[in-house]
């Protein structure tokens, strides 16, 4: 196991569980039942880190690991994050409020449902691009003050905004999407600026939303998801161009005897040592085999085959809306 810290944290498993598949996005959610076994069955399998967020199910995804850390809640780093807000009925986005008020707002509703004290890291999911980032990271902090919250985290903001918002309160995590297919972070100076300032660099989607670990053709999406509709990568050429460079990842992982999905992980925690990773899954035989990627050890040969992928990508990993929300 590969332990890592965030802020003020012990060290954590820096493979930790992204648990928004478990509500949101990636087809129906699940039972609250089946979701506690899965959160407890992590947690005695060694994961110690659990990502949400309030726009995940509308506070379902927080109200599932409430329900499951409860009475084990020593033993679990929680992660949530606020900011955008969406309509409760439709589901429909409406913009981000990085406002104190809603800040406040947000962290009581988050506790209730959490069913917690103290958040371990509290991120701002998006950026509100309608005020200054000093001011949302000001209120945050006042958070941190009151004991509510244990660690500020950023979400999908360049390096500036980053150095700007640590001048303010330490930033501890900056959570962005980082796989092999998704490398924005090292040619936009951002993994270079978290390194620099003793953050923790989360990243999120390291399996590509599933692509990376055995996505196929025949996949027939479960309910509303994400990936059938809003996710340009997931479609048409692009989506063929990109499952054949899949294929090439599933060779690298058959030459050292591991899956496409551990090698995808293996790749993200190896690039730097300040990474830590939360792949989503919402079943145990996956969780089990992502937690095997801390194993898996590379040639220079199988880097440079892996590191030439990135370039041959196609299409956006979101759609135009989603893209004016990231980068902030
Ligand atoms: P996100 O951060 O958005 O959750 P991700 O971690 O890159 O994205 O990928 C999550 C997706 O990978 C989920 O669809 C998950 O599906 P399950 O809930 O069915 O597991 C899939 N996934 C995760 N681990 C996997 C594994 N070991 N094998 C196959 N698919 C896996």
């Amino acid at each position: 196991m590969i332990k890592r810290t965030i802020g003020d944290s012990r060290p954590l498993n820096a493979i930790g569980l992204g648990c928004m598949g478990m509500a949101a996005f990636y087809g129906k959610p699940m039972e609250e039942a089946d979701a506690v076994k899965l959160l407890q069955e992590a947690v005695d399998l060694g994961v110690d880190h659990f990502d949400t967020a309030e726009m995940y199910g509308l506070g379902l995804n927080e109200r599932q690991l409430g329900a499951a850390f409860h009475d084990r809640r020593e033993k679990v780093f929680i992660a949530t994050k606020f900011g955008p807000k969406m309509d409760a009925n439709t589901g429909q986005r409406l913009g981000v409020d990085g406002s104190a008020a809603n800040a406040k707002r947000a962290l009581e509703q988050s506790l209730r449902f959490l069913n917690t004290d103290h958040v371990d890291l509290w991120y701002l999911h998006r950026r509100d691009f309608s005020r200054p980032i000093e001011e949302t990271v000001g209120a945050m902090a006042d958070a941190v003050k009151e004991g509510k919250v244990r660690n500020i985290g950023l979400s999908e903001v360049t390096a500036e905004t980053l150095r700007a918002a640590h001048k303010v309160h330490p930033i501890a995590a900056l959570q962005s999407e980082f796989s092999i297919f998704t490398r924005f972070i090292e040619t936009d100076g951002i993994l270079d600026a978290t390194r620099e300032l003793g953050t923790t660099l989360v990243a999120y989607s390291p399996l590509g939303r599933g692509m990376l670990a055995g996505w196929s053709k025949d996949w027939q999406a479960n309910g509303w998801d994400f990936r059938a509709s809003m996710a340009p990568r997931f479609a048409g050429e692009a989506l063929e161009n990109n499952l054949a460079l899949v294929e090439e990842i599933a060779r690298v992982a058959s030459d050292l005897d591991a899956t496409a999905g551990q090698v995808a992980l293996a790749w993200a925690l190896q690039r730097a040592d300040n990474i830590v990773a939360i792949p989503g899954t919402t079943k145990l035989a996956n969780l089990r085999q992502n937690l095997g990627a801390a194993n898996v050890k590379f040639t220079a040969d199988t880097l440079a085959r892996l590191d030439a992928l990135a370039a041959k990508v196609k299409g956006d990993r979101y759609d135009e809306s989603g893209m004016k929300s990231v980068n902030g």
